[in-house]
């Protein structure tokens, strides 16, 4: 395969945790990947793969609060085509009832609502023009207003709830580009933010999602799916 005909994924938050393993697994199978992290000087775990990787591994510059470099990035890749768009990039503040610290929560609704809308809105034509056509974002099932039966959380809860519309409008209004838009639970992963009681690796918890994604097509899009391919109720 010569380097143009391999497929693309760009994934945000990618140094760490679950972006991080999407990054090693993508790789692994042959793709050129686009790693998107705050400060690619202190990716060490990248700057590895990047070496290993052949060129396939670019490490971009993104803090997906800055949409001003969303919209530059967007404009550097020009004719890139963006087989997957992985919104993986998320926060969570702390705040429970009594407890909460509300500008941690708006900046949780920046960066796990409305980044991947203009993370979207920035790529739409590089997804566009790719083979693939896929955008997927990372929410929980701590948004889903179905499953909810311990309270709390109200910042986090919020956002992904809030994830959870954005990505169901986005599914509608791309189908007509034929590009196939989906909301994944991850499960409880063990990362900084899943904590060490977490129930599965990000080997696992990747694989499973990476299986979701390669199923998605227009007609199972706009679901709200976890890592095994169970649906979650909204
Ligand atoms: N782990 C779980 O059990 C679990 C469960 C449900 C959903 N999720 C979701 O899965 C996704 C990945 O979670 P994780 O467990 O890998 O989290 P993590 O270990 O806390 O890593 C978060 C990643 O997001 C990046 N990030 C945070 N703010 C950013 C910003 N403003 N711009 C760009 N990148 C930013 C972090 O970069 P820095 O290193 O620069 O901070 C890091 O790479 C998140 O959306 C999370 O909500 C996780």
């Amino acid at each position: 395969m010569t380097t143009s005909s391999m497929p693309v994924v760009l994934v945000t938050g990618a140094n760490r945790g679950i972006g991080l393993e999407f990054v090693r697994q993508y790789l692994a199978d042959g793709w050129r990947v686009i790693a998107c992290c705050r400060e690619p000087l202190n990716a060490s775990s990248l700057i590895m793969l990047a070496a290993t990787s052949g060129g396939r591994l670019s490490i971009r510059e993104l803090d997906v609060t800055d949409f001003g470099q969303i919209e530059r990035l967007a404009e550097a890749l020009g004719d890139e085509a963006i087989d997957i768009l992985i919104n993986n990039a998320g926060f969570y503040p702390h705040g429970s009832f009594g407890d909460t610290d509300y500008e941690d929560w708006a900046l949780a609704f920046r960066i796990n609502a409305m980044a991947p809308l203009k993370m979207a809105e920035s790529f739409v034509a590089q997804v566009g023009r790719s083979r693939l056509r896929k955008i997927v974002t990372l929410s929980s099932k701590m948004g889903s207003i179905a499953d909810n039966g311990s309270g709390g959380s109200y910042p986090y809860r919020a956002s992904k709830v809030a994830a959870n519309m954005v990505m169901k409008s986005l599914a509608i209004d791309l189908k007509p580009l034929g590009i196939a838009v989906t909301t994944l639970h991850p499960g409880w992963v063990l990362t900084d933010m899943g904590g060490p009681n977490a129930l599965i690796t990000p080997e696992q918890s990747v694989r499973g999602m990476r299986r979701v994604i390669d199923e998605l097509d227009l007609e199972h899009a706009g679901r709200f799916v976890a890592y095994d391919g169970q649906a979650i109720p909204w």
